[in-house]
């Protein structure tokens, strides 16, 4: 991020208006100061995405994201802080000539890694074809006879065995004039621990490149084939061209598919990726493991709205499965769910039953509705006690809540009642409780008069209050400074912002609301920032008073909370009859009730 000179920065988003690079994107409605739109993040119905010309920021109420021209490129073209900054440079017209060197610096290390992956997959499936070694042999058996793997189908993902040696790879690229930091960059090398030197990453393992939907090698997954070797799979770091969670495995060969049948098939594991596709069935992809992301899942829906889910039929991959279902719906997806008999996976599946079975069980797979709520009437006891459905409903609501479309909802909220025996009105009181979004934003943006009220759940009210005192008006900075101390901030993060505004002050630099958002790194202490700004409240009204008002309120707050401490003391020095400190607490109490 320090790369690209400070001053370079501030004029590309000095230039920028945000206003304009929105509107390239969504359509802005004018609405009081700022500007309105549906959010380009979320799915949604009323507008709850905000742009302040004034401050130059946008706050999406509905997903929580905020920030500055930098950000909203960021999140919208998938770019690095640099590379957005070069895209807005080239927008503006400031001199990409002053900011290439380093920009491009890094373009050529993506460039490189890339390079070195291409011959790193073609060293590695050589010798899985044809190296004599009896390590390759083993690993050509293995995945031949033993998995019945086709050799057209490793050529097909090009899969690969590294050689059971300390440095086959190291010394394979150093003879193609490879530089070893680079290798190391690629996550391909490791240094020693005690000595000079490195060593190859991937040692006696079967290989499996991590395409991009391009076909670029991106990063590799390689499997033990040692039944009691604990770490099964190892993967490659994350690179300058590689992000865990942003790819997904197989996906270049099942692009075509997925666009012909309108929908992709989702599974863990390599193995069952690739046995699929072996088996005629070219929509599918494997997800590595992780948890779904929204990245992986903003991939799909390019292609298509259709998602299965076929997860191994154990406990992890269950929980797994649940815990992506809220995001995938949030995402516009549509999903169903196909379960395999207790520990099977799609590997052993088709193997034991074949694609016939495999495609009648897709078919008939399920609605996440139906398929959540199956799990959890097994996991409650089929809901015999009270409870037990208030357990179920708790979790099955918030599910229900994120359905856009009306009737569906309504038909779940029906069917739900219908098999936990509780009335329809008590179901839909109970999702009228839950908030869009969990957590600290609210989606309410119509009623800008309640909304700095709801970001209490998640932060002190009047800590933020302070910080857009602060943010709004410099001139109240020396005061503020003045009266309340740094320690008396609860939550971390505003403090963290609060303490960088007084830096800055003392340093006599120019508080740019828009440009401080990047000096954090952390997202939510960039939407703090960003929600407090796009709330325009106390827009109109006296700004000294509302201000010596909320100065007021947080030195309330703060000697309530000295004085519960104080009776928290005076409580554990009477129980221990430690007279002398009891006194001395008890001045100290009503002193500060005095002032
Ligand atoms: P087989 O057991 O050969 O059928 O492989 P599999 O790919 O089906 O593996 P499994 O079902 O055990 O795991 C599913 C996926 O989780 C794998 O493909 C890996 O992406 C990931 N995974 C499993 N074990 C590990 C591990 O030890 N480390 C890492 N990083 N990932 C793992
Ligand atoms: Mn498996």
């Amino acid at each position: 991020m320090g790369l690209i000179p400070q001053h370079i920065i501030d004029e590309v988003i000095g230039r920028s208006d945000i206003v304009d690079v929105v509107s390239n994107y969504v359509t802005l409605k004018q609405a009081g100061r700022n500007y309105k739109a549906l959010s380009p993040f979320n799915n949604e119905k009323t507008p709850s995405f905000i742009v302040s010309p004034d401050k130059q920021i946008f706050h999406c109420f509905s997903s929580g994201i905020g920030g500055n021209v930098v950000n909203f490129i960021m999140k919208m073209e998938h770019l690095s802080f640099p590379e957005a900054i070069r895209f807005l440079a080239d927008k503006v017209g400031v001199s990409i000539l002053e900011i290439r060197s380093t920009t491009e610096s890094q373009d050529n290390i993506r460039k490189s890694i890339l390079k070195i992956n291409e011959m790193t997959v073609e060293y590695y499936h050589k010798h899985l074809i044809s190296d004599k070694s009896s390590a390759a042999q083993k690993a050509r058996d293995y995945l031949l006879k033993q998995r019945n793997v086709s050799l057209e189908i490793i050529e097909q993902f090009q899969i690969g065995f590294a050689l059971d040696q300390w440095d086959g790879l190291l010394e394979h690229l150093k003879d193609k004039d490879i530089n070893l930091r680079l290798m190391e960059q690629a996550g391909l090398i490791i240094p020693k621990k005690q000595r000079d030197g490195y060593f190859d990453c991937f040692r006696n393992r079967i290989i499996f490149p991590i395409f991009d939907t391009q076909g670029h090698c991106r990063a590799f997954g390689a499997r033990t084939l040692e039944k009691d070797n604990p770490a099964k799979y190892i993967n490659s770091p994350e690179t300058a061209i590689y992000t865990k969670g942003h790819h997904l495995y197989g996906f270049h060969l099942a692009r075509e598919s997925v666009v012909k049948n309108d929908f992709i098939i989702m599974v863990e594991g390599y193995v069952d990726c690739i046995t699929t596709v072996q088996a005629g069935i070219k929509n599918i992809v494997a997800s590595l493991g992780t948890a779904l992301t929204v990245e992986q899942v903003r991939l799909i829906r390019r292609y298509t709205k259709n998602v299965i889910m076929l997860y191994d039929s154990d406990k992890a991959g269950e929980a797994a499965m649940m815990r992506s279902f809220d995001m995938l719906i949030e995402q516009g997806m549509n999903v169903k769910v196909t379960s395999l008999a207790q520990g099977e996976d799609p590997d052993s599946f088709i193997r034991q039953y074949g694609v016939k079975d495999f495609a009648n069980r897709i078919n008939a797979s399920k609605t996440i509705f139906d398929y959540k709520l199956n799990v959890l009437m097994k996991k409650h006891n089929n809901a015999n006690t009270i409870e037990e459905k208030v357990a179920i409903a708790s979790q099955m609501l918030p599910t229900i809540k994120k359905i856009s479309n009306e009737v569906l909802r309504s038909g779940y909220i029906q069917k739900l009642s219908k098999v936990l025996i509780v009335s329809e009105e008590a179901l839909n009181m109970e999702l009228k409780k839950i908030s869009d979004k969990d957590g600290f934003l609210s989606n309410e943006v119509g009623s800008s008069d309640k909304s700095m009220g709801l970001l209490q759940e998640k932060f002190n009210n009047i800590e933020l209050n302070i910080l857009k005192s602060l943010l709004e008006e410099n001139k109240f900075i020396p005061m503020i400074k003045n009266e309340v101390n740094l320690e008396d901030f609860k939550d971390q993060r505003i403090r963290a912002v609060i303490s960088k505004i007084y830096n800055l002050f003392e340093e006599g630099k120019e508080i740019k609301t828009s440009s401080l958002i990047n000096d954090f790194e952390d997202q939510e202490i960039q939407q703090i920032i960003s929600r407090v700004l796009v709330d325009d409240q106390n827009g109109l009204g006296n700004k000294e008073k509302w201000h010596r008002d909320i100065i007021a309120r947080f030195k309330n707050d703060r000697s309530k909370r000295y004085r519960q401490e104080l009776l928290q003391q005076i409580r554990e020095a009477e129980a221990s009859g430690d007279q002398e400190r009891l006194e001395q607490l008890k001045k100290r109490f009503n002193q500060s009730i005095k002032n």
